[in-house]
């Protein structure tokens, strides 16, 4: 037998797989098999990319991507929540079912990793490591909710004085809104639904408008693995498709990921019709992350972990560093460092296995962040420069006060702040002060320190003396406080709960 299963969605940490004992992960949560171990591997991987067509059969022939993404071009969402509301083939399935029909999905997320891959590079901009870890992710977190629901969803028998049979169950709400981002438009996407799927509820799944085509591919793998056609609907548009969705009262739950504004836009829509029912927002949003680093810290490591937190992904991950905090007796040497470590990176098409950082999600973006850029050339500490088009070359950009970072520019911006010798706390507290509480780096060879910051920090994630990027699932659950998150996290023993409700039954014996 098998001693171990190893997790293995890791996105940019240095712990590429770490071996967990049966006991505490009783499933297989295993997509090692994904691998770009080598070379020769990754300029494969990449042949087979770039050579995947649209138009063709996929996925054991049963569809193309373009037939998937028209399917659902013009569907209504109320005839799908109409479908979704009855769900008689939900209604048949026990929890072991569908626990199994996640299984069995990751099973074949692993087979179609290519074409999926090639979905990400194409529609996400994503370099092809990152569109492996995204595969990975989604494997991991559908078999991860398998094996958190068996236990989960199963009745609890509560002692006690009353002399009765009292059982605590979970429940099914009802259909589910998952509306997800393009940033993680695999991994982020088939998470929401697998978990709402597994908790018994129909689901509508709103990708964002940027990334379409990926979400149907799932959608037709999740069909394909036995989630019901009318327990599982996508809702293809924009913001304007997104508050359809959840302004209909037939919702019973929201999971959402993505930025903080639109969180608050979709809480305003929950409360406006004074006759709905009460229903869960799980919000997963923005931060303005911060590493703090103190004179102690070792220089190599630091800068390693700042060029992966602030730059792989092109920056355009929630939980990347936007705020670089160094005591000052070693910020020059560092940044100076910092400047060489960034002059390395290869900038060029996503789709190139040679590419470090690619281009940003789109025109709008660029846009955006480019305007931004140049707005601080004064302030620049070190900027690399590109022709690519789309491509925001990374940057480092000195404030006075973190307060001055009002915030979260998703994208390969860094900005820099110093603090003295006897500020930890001050700074500490500043940073809790921007109201985000996402992630935080440490770099400190202080254990006291790590502790205090530990005890201190307002964040979800906090990460000591490694990258701030590529919580693991299972292992690292994922997720916010204050501005940047309701809770539970993704990927934790506590998530599912959200999606279901309690109901107390107690029988006079
Ligand atoms: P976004 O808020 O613009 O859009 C997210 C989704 O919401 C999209 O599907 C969009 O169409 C939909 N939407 C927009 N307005 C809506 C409305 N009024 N009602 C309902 N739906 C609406 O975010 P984005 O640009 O797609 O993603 C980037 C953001 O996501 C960043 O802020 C990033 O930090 C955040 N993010 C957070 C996490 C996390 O786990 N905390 C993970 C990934 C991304
Ligand atoms: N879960 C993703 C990460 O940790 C956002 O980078």
């Amino acid at each position: 037998a098998d001693p171990a299963v190893k997790i293995a969605s890791v996105g940019g940490s240095a712990h590429p797989s770490i071996p967990l004992p049966r006991d505490i992960f009783p499933g297989r949560i295993n997509s090692s098999g994904l691998d770009l171990a080598d070379a020769d591997t990754l300029a494969a991987t990449s042949a087979d990319i770039l050579a995947f067509d649209e138009a063709d059969a996929l996925f054991g022939k049963r569809t193309t991507v373009k037939d998937a993404h028209d399917r659902y071009a013009n569907v209504e969402v109320g005839a799908l929540l109409q479908r979704a509301e009855v769900a008689d083939g939900l209604a048949k399935l026990s929890v072991e079912d569908r626990a199994a029909i996640l299984e069995r999905l990751a099973d074949l997320i692993e087979a179609d990793r290519i074409p999926l891959m090639a979905l990400c590079v194409r529609e996400a901009k994503k370099t092809i490591p990152d569109a492996l870890a995204e595969v990975r992710e989604a494997v991991d977190f559908c078999r991860y909710y398998a094996i958190r629901a068996r236990t989960d969803f199963a009745p609890v028998l509560l002692p006690g004085p009353t002399g009765e049979r009292n059982e605590l169950r979970l429940a099914a709400r009802g259909p589910f809104a998952c509306v997800a981002p393009w940033n993680f438009p695999l991994a982020i996407f088939i998470g929401q639904v697998a978990a709402a799927f597994v908790a018994g509820n129909p689901v509508l799944a709103k990708p964002a408008p940027q990334t379409p085509k990926i979400a149907a591919a799932a959608v037709v793998l999740a069909h394909a693995a036995g989630i019901p056609e009318d327990a599982l609907a996508l809702v293809l548009g924009g913001a304007e498709a997104g508050r359809a969705l959840v302004a209909d009262p037939r919702i019973q739950g929201v999971a959402f990921t993505g930025s903080t504004a639109t969180a608050r836009a979709i809480a305003r829509t929950l409360l406006e019709d004074d006759s709905r029912p009460l229903v869960p927002l799980i919000a997963e949003t923005g931060g303005i992350n911060a590493m703090i680093v103190d004179s102690t810290a070792l220089p190599e490591q630091v800068v390693a972990d700042v060029v992966t937190s602030a730059f792989r992904s092109a920056g355009q991950r929630c939980s990347a560093l936007r705020l670089l905090l160094l005591q000052e007796d070693i910020a020059e040497k560092t940044l100076h460092m910092l400047g060489g470590a960034m002059d390395t990176l290869v900038l060029g098409e996503a789709g190139d296995p040679r590419t470090d950082v690619g281009p940003v999600i789109d025109a709008a973006a660029y846009e955006r962040l480019e305007t931004y850029r140049q707005s601080q050339k004064a302030r620049w500490v070190h900027a690399l420069s590109t022709e690519h088009p789309g491509i925001v070359p990374p940057t480092i950009i000195r404030l006075d006060r973190i307060a001055d970072l009002k915030q979260e520019w998703f994208g390969p911006v860094l900005h820099v702040v110093t603090w003295k010798a006897g500020e930890l706390d001050a700074t500490l507290a500043a940073v809790n002060a921007t109201g985000f509480g996402l992630t935080m780096g440490l770099h400190s060879r202080i254990a006291s320190t790590a502790e205090r910051v530990a005890c201190a920090a307002k964040v979800g994630n906090l990460y000591v003396n490694r990258s701030m990027i590529g919580a693991v699932v299972g292992s690292q659950p994922f997720g916010g406080e204050g501005l940047s998150g309701t809770g539970f996290k993704a990927g934790g023993p506590h998530y599912l709960l959200r999606f279901a409700t309690e109901r107390t039954v107690s029988t006079d014996t």
